[in-house]
């Protein structure tokens, strides 16, 4: 996809992954660039740095879990800025938990943000997309969205539903001339993992990382950009070794934190674990050389 001149919609754009799109984008050279989260403040934070660089920016202070805001949004959007040629669906939420001890609102939260927020934008946008014949969406799921966590069971559900959802729509928005993509990061340095303390034993990514990824996968027309050689391994040891990969999740997933067993006690396990860090350092090696 052609960036220049172009205006994009990034959900998620306060922080972490979303921000980085943004700030990606813009050094592209994006001509606009509307972003969407709940906190204005922090909206305005990011589109005063993009607007250094000489991109146009509009803010929109926007909770998706509430339906008829998204709608009244998306038509002041239209009728203010015209044609979106790029929707980035990134906004998410993320809770870990066993799942015998799942909390409902959590639940809900995480099905509310990560998948009928983004479904609801995507079709109000999609559609205005296909009167112009033109678009692009990038469905932002996760590794967990091919390898499911444990202690992440709806949020695992979630990210499987998102790459279910874009390749459906990827076969029928075809017609429209309208792209879909998955970005599936791994492990990735934001707010929304600093509460996952027990995953830390894989050297996160940074959310820039991502972001070059993603614009990297958009130019080689990638229908699915996995990131980071943690997140082709892992696919690959699921296609080739299941039960090696399922060996390797039984290790590396820490138990949830319960009132028997606090997270002080975990961090006993960590240690035990940092031979898959020597595994990530020496893969980081091995791709920077060759
Ligand atoms: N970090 C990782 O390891 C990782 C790995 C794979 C995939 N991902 C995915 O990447 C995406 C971004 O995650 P992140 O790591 O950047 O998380 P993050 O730093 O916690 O940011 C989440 C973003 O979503 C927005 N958001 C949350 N609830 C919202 C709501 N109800 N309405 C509107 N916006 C909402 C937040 O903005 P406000 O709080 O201002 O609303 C924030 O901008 C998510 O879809 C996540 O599942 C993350």
């Amino acid at each position: 996809m052609e960036i220049q001149g172009k205006v994009a919609l990034i959900t998620g754009a306060s922080r972490g992954i979303g921000r980085a799109i943004a700030l990606e984008l813009a050094q592209q050279g994006i001509k606009r660039l509307i972003l969407v989260a709940r906190d204005r403040q922090k909206l305005v934070e990011v589109a005063n740095e993009i607007e250094a660089m000489g991109t146009e920016t509009a803010i929109v202070a926007l909770d998706l879990t509430q339906t008829i805001e998204i709608n009244i949004a998306v038509a002041q959007l239209w009728r203010n800025f015209g044609q979106i040629h790029l929707l980035v669906n990134c906004a998410g939420v993320a809770y870990q938990s066993s799942f015998l001890q799942s909390k409902m609102p959590q639940v809900q939260e995480e099905l509310s943000v990560n998948l009928l927020g983004m479904y609801n934008l995507t079709s109000l946008i999609a559609r205005r997309m296909a009167s112009q014949r033109q678009g692009t969406i990038v469905n932002v799921s996760s590794l967990m969205g091919k390898v499911a966590a444990p202690t992440m069971a709806t949020y695992s559900a979630t990210k499987f539903a998102i790459i279910g959802f874009t390749q459906a729509l990827r076969r029928e928005l075809a017609e429209h001339n309208i792209r879909v993509i998955a970005l599936l990061p791994s492990l990735t340095d934001t707010d929304m993992v600093r509460d996952l303390k027990l995953f830390r034993w894989v050297i996160p990514m940074t959310p820039q990382q991502v972001a070059k990824a993603l614009v990297t996968g958009m130019q080689n027309d990638s229908p699915e950009i996995l990131v980071g050689w943690q997140s082709h391994l892992a696919v690959l040891c699921q296609r080739l070794a299941p039960w090696l990969l399922e060996l390797i999740l039984r290790i590396a997933t820490p138990p949830a934190p319960t009132k028997q067993q606090p997270a002080e006690k975990l961090k006993t396990l960590i240690p035990k674990l940092s031979f898959l860090t020597r595994i990530h350092r020496f893969g980081d090696l091995f791709l920077s050389r060759t």
